[in-house]
């Protein structure tokens, strides 16, 4: 399946230039080279591996427990990957991709290249938009060639732009000679000054010396929400208590609100749960993750730890987003109108952060928010025990 890979290819520039590259490094360990031992370090979420190759990297993040997706065009890299048995492999270009969501999306190998023209940076960070958590990061390997032996004192250049990394190629290999294909290697301050424009920050993760680099990106309106939550450091607590009769039995109430799998059902702004820690329905400790709509378009990612579960009369769930909530429902059998029923009480609350305008933010915002999103809770969790 690996075939020779004792063998060497040749990169053969268009200006002349000819760099052997070893087939070995095709399926190189995973962490061989420092710029990728960091990427692996820094990769969190549910993670895509773009241009994913021999499949070495996908396969580390999916034993260290990541959820991942790994995409190649070439048929000869998918297949290999399923030999690996990946549980996600897909022959695509990164281009065709669906809309789902990722909290990391990964180029390792330089594999940003198939932008092909600085001009075609914009169409792939489009694309990164798209399929990116907002408060995900893109993680990308390229090169600086001013900064690379091999092609530093080289006519690289494109005719047109002018810029060095836009360059041309074609594989070598014993006496057979592939098409050629153009490539981009971008250097990091260039990157960044591109990509700044299309609202992403960048930061240097790593620089192996040689002018190949790490690059982590990440949205910058998202960064500023951050950083001004951490601004307005003073916490005061939203608060929202009510109850409601639903008419089943307690040990159903209690059972249907624990297995959190039934969440999107009574609230329709989350989306794409998964279980993180623990069993489902099981008991304290299980740890689940969403995306939560908070205004149309605007989604962010939460966590809910399953703080007390106290059967059948108890639960407390911890919610962390861009604010921290939590939840307190109690339990009592009740009867509404011959019927056995349960009586829920709950009590939110939510740690505003607002220093000083905290109350005030409250009283317009998180409290109205709050009390219509438990009401709509409620109201639809009663409706789907209550049907059956
Ligand atoms: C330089 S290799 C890097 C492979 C691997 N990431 C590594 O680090 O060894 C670039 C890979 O990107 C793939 N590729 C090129 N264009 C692509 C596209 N539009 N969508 C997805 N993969 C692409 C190629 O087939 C190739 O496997």
């Amino acid at each position: 399946m690996r075939g020779n890979t004792a063998g060497v290819l040749e990169k053969r520039y268009a200006s002349g230039v000819s760099e052997p590259i070893p087939v070995e490094a095709f399926f190189r360990e995973p962490d061989r080279y420092g710029t990728d031992a960091c990427a692996l370090d820094h990769c969190r979420g549910r993670v895509l591996d773009v241009g994913a190759g021999c499949g070495q990297h996908a396969l580390h993040l999916e034993r260290a427990g990541h959820e991942v997706t790994a995409i190649d065009v070439l048929p000869e890299a998918v297949h290999i990957m399923r030999g690996l048995g990946l549980s996600d492999v897909r022959e695509t270009s990164f281009y065709d991709m669906p809309g789902e969501r990722y909290d990391t999306i990964l180029f390792l190998g330089r594999t940003i290249g198939f932008a092909e023209t600085l001009d075609g940076l914009d169409g792939v960070f489009g694309k990164c938009r798209d399929l990116l958590d907002p408060s995900g990061q893109v993680l990308l390997t390229s090169l600086d060639v001013g900064r690379n032996a091999v092609l530093a004192d080289d006519e690289c250049a494109s005719a047109v732009s002018g810029y060095p990394g836009e360059v041309r190629f074609r594989f070598v290999y014993a006496g057979i000679v592939g098409p050629e294909t153009p490539w981009l290697y971008v250097d990091s301050q260039t990157l960044s000054e591109r990509v700044r424009r299309r609202g992403w920050g960048s930061e240097l993760l790593h620089d192996e010396g040689d002018g190949n680099y790490l690059a982590r990106l990440t949205l910058v309106a998202w960064r500023a929400a951050g950083a001004a939550a951490s601004l307005l450091e003073e916490a005061t607590m939203g608060r929202y208590v009510g109850t409601r009769t639903i008419a089943a039995p307690i040990e159903s109430v209690f059972a249907y609100r624990l297995d959190l799998r039934n969440l999107p059902a009574y609230n329709p702004d989350v989306r794409d749960l998964r279980l993180l820690r623990g069993e489902p329905a099981a008991a304290e400790g299980s740890v689940y993750t969403f995306r939560l709509r908070l205004a149309p378009g605007i989604w962010t990612r939460a966590v809910l730890t399953v703080a007390v579960a106290e059967r059948p009369m108890r639960l407390e769930f911890h919610i962390a987003s861009l604010m921290e909530a939590r939840e307190v429902c109690a339990f009592e059998p009740s009867e509404a109108n011959g019927t056995e029923s349960t009586k829920v009480s709950f009590d939110y609350t939510v740690k505003t952060r607002g220093g000083f305008f905290a109350p005030l933010f409250d009283m317009i915002f998180v409290n109205p928010v709050m009390r219509r999103q438990v009401e709509r809770e409620m109201r639809l969790m009663a409706a789907q025990l209550e049907a059956g």
